[in-house]
């Protein structure tokens, strides 16, 4: 009963693993120093009804090094997939097989849909005059989630709900568990 609760989640898991790696880059790259001069919003600093169109948290930088990193990750993912279905002796061959097939197009477009609802997050939030970094619970969270889901659903034409709604309950829940790991480690100085 409960190991077949976590191998759904694990499924769920290594669906939208491209689009969780295509999140998490851009903050990491804009620490890399010799990056700086890509780091141009991607609205070029413009404004739209009083407030920025995106802002200067959405960058040139973090759009491009977070669909390649996710699209990398979607061809590992669907290269190990490939490897251990033909090797026939693999121990682990069954479980391997059961989880959902991944393929480069498929990482490449759960990363470009993660990126592009990050960004229309940050659009929504400017409309609503919420700035850069100030939170906006559960749209901070999943936007990137929405925009996964919506871009695989153009590439392929299905919807798993499943995957869909494991995802939604469990992503709050990682990134409280996530901030709350690093205000112990005092990389941040509130707990959530
Ligand atoms: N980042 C980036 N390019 C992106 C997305 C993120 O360079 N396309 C970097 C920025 O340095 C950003 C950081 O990652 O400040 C954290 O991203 P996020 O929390 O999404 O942005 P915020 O700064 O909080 O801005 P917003 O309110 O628009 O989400
Ligand atoms: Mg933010």
């Amino acid at each position: 009963m409960h190991t077949q609760i976590i191998l759904r989640i694990i499924d769920a898991l290594w669906f939208i693993l491209p689009a969780y790696v295509a999140n998490s880059t851009p903050v990491n790259v804009s620490k890399i120093q010799f990056l700086e001069r890509y780091g141009k919003p991607i609205d070029f600093g413009r404004s739209w009804r009083g407030a920025r169109i995106l802002g200067d948290g959405k960058t040139w930088r973090g759009l491009f090094s977070g669909i390649l990193a996710g699209t990398v990750v979607g061809f590992l993912q669907s290269e190990f997939q490939y490897r251990v279905i033909l090797s026939l002796e693999s121990i682990f061959r069954d479980q391997v097989i059961d989880l959902p097939r991944m393929s480069v197009g498929l990482g490449f477009m759960l990363s470009l849909g993660a990126i592009i609802g990050d960004m229309t997050g940050s659009f929504v939030k400017r409309r609503m005059n919420i700035d850069p970094g100030d939170p906006a619970p559960l749209l901070d969270q999943l936007d990137f989630v929405f925009g996964a889901f919506f871009f695989s659903w153009l590439l392929t034409g299905l919807l798993n709900l499943e995957h869909f709604f494991i995802i939604v309950l469990i992503t709050p829940a990682i990134h409280l568990l996530g901030n709350f790991i690093a205000f112990v480690w005092k990389l941040k100085r509130e707990p959530w």
